[in-house]
């Protein structure tokens, strides 16, 4: 049986900021952010966007783009690392917003960037071990990045949600069982304690344990493939990875290559020009949705996948790598196979209309919006009005009122 994405969609906040903006404000080199980090736009969630109403609107798209009934979703899993109670789920709001079944199998995952991934690999696992009885699993990935204002983290946020179907019935992409490889370790690269609104970082060390990850996952890859050489990169057409930003995906496709190769080769060296051109054909295409979005932690691998499947036909795509990281640390690597036929879904997957149709903030209004979000969620009565907020969405967060969050649609 084959067994993997049938369905996807991406949702994002319905405003922007230009980083060339944010540099000039912060008195930064713009190209820092646009050439050094790969950064051209960065979403910006209004206080009526939260993880839940980014979720229930991707999850909405999904469903209604690819024509899914609502009853055959037997599993709903939200992987997120920006959910909105210590114990209440994401996933609980959404199954009510979808009209998913009651015996539907619904929780949450957190393993900071990592969360969507896992619950991707544990819907395949259960729909290949056949206790999916023909029903499919939704899984959404929905964060909202943030870094304190002025802090080097800052032009890396972001916000959205990317959700799919994940079946028997693998219209765009099925994933090769064998060739899973992990890696766990016990780092303090990126978390946020639980009376932090914004996440603790130590940049540079982060970059490393991602770029180790990546090493890690894609050793313990090769070692449990039976035939190690159909998963070298030279058969890979496309090589996708986790990107907080854009140029990170470029590290990362440095890194994999030399493991490939099985030799370290520095930006000084000759061979540098191998990985350049590599990274130009292989990842560098589709990265351009990323960087007009921004982090979107759990989401960002499959926005990048969006992003190469809207741009590609069956002809160019037979094999695919994707990485995934979560601070921490846990990692993946996997293989998978873009389904013949999949570009017949690409209208349905691109999200190009709602990105253009999104809204640009001033960066007064952008700070504005943090100052907000950053006094939420003390226990004090909240409520806003979508007006105010100039937003159209029909599921957006309305405030709170005893302690209860109140939803527009729930
Ligand atoms: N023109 C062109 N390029 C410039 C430039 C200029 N004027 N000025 C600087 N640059 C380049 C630098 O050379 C550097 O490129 P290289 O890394 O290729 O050398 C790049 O711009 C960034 O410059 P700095 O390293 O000086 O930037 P910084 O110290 O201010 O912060 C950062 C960079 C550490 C990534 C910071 O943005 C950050 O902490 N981000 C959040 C953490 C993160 O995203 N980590 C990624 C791995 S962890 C992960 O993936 C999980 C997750 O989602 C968070």
């Amino acid at each position: 049986m084959k067994v993997g994405i049938e369905a996807i969609a991406f949702y994002c906040p319905e405003h922007y900021i230009e980083l060339v903006d944010l540099a000039n404000a912060r008195g930064v080199d713009p190209d820092k952010f646009t050439k050094g980090l790969g950064q051209l736009k960065m979403a910006v969630a209004t206080p009526m966007e939260d993880t839940v109403t980014l979720a229930i609107n991707a999850g909405l798209k999904v469903l209604k783009n690819f024509n899914i009934d609502p009853n055959d979703i037997g599993t709903l899993v939200v992987g997120t690392e920006s959910g909105v109670d210590h114990s209440k789920p994401v996933a609980v709001y959404v199954h009510e917003a979808l009209g998913l079944r009651s015996n539907c199998h619904t929780y949450e995952t957190k393993h900071a960037c990592f969360g969507a991934m896992a619950a991707v690999s544990s819907a395949s696992d259960w729909i290949s071990c056949g206790r999916a009885e023909g029903s499919k699993a939704l899984i959404v990935a929905s964060d909202i990045a943030r870094y304190p204002v002025g802090d080097p983290g800052e032009p890396t946020q972001g916000a959205g949600a990317v959700a799919m179907i994940i079946s028997d019935k693998p219209n765009l992409l099925y994933f090769d069982p064998e060739i899973i490889g992990n890696y766990t370790k016990h780092v303090m690269d990126f978390w946020r304690p639980l009376y932090s609104k914004t996440a603790f970082v130590d940049g540079h060390y982060s970059i490393d344990c991602y770029l180790n990850a990546l090493e890690g996952a894609l050793t313990d890859a090769l070692a449990k493939a039976t035939v190690p050489e159909l998963y070298k990169m030279d058969k890979l057409q496309a090589c996708i990875y986790h990107v907080p930003f854009a140029k990170m995906a470029a590290k990362a496709h440095h890194r994999h290559f030399e493991v490939d190769k099985g030799e370290k080769i520095d930006k000084e060296s000759e061979k540098f020009a191998d990985v350049k051109k590599s990274f130009n054909e292989k990842t560098g295409p589709w990265l351009s949705l990323n960087a007009i979005v921004g982090n979107i932690y759990t989401g960002s691998l499959f926005l990048s996948l969006i992003d190469l499947l809207r741009n590609n036909t069956s002809a160019d795509l037979k094999q695919i790598s994707m990485f995934s990281y979560g601070s921490g640390c846990a990692a993946s690597m996997s293989i998978a196979y873009p389904t013949p036929g999949f570009e017949k879904f690409k209208d349905k997957i691109n999200p190009e209309p709602e990105l253009t149709a999104r809204r640009k903030l001033s960066i007064d209004e952008y700070e504005n919006i943090m100052k907000i979000s950053d006094s939420l969620d003390i226990g004090e009565a909240e409520e806003f009005s979508a007006d105010e907020w100039d937003l159209t969405s029909d599921f957006l967060y309305l405030g709170s009122k005893n302690h209860i969050r109140q939803y527009e649609g729930l």
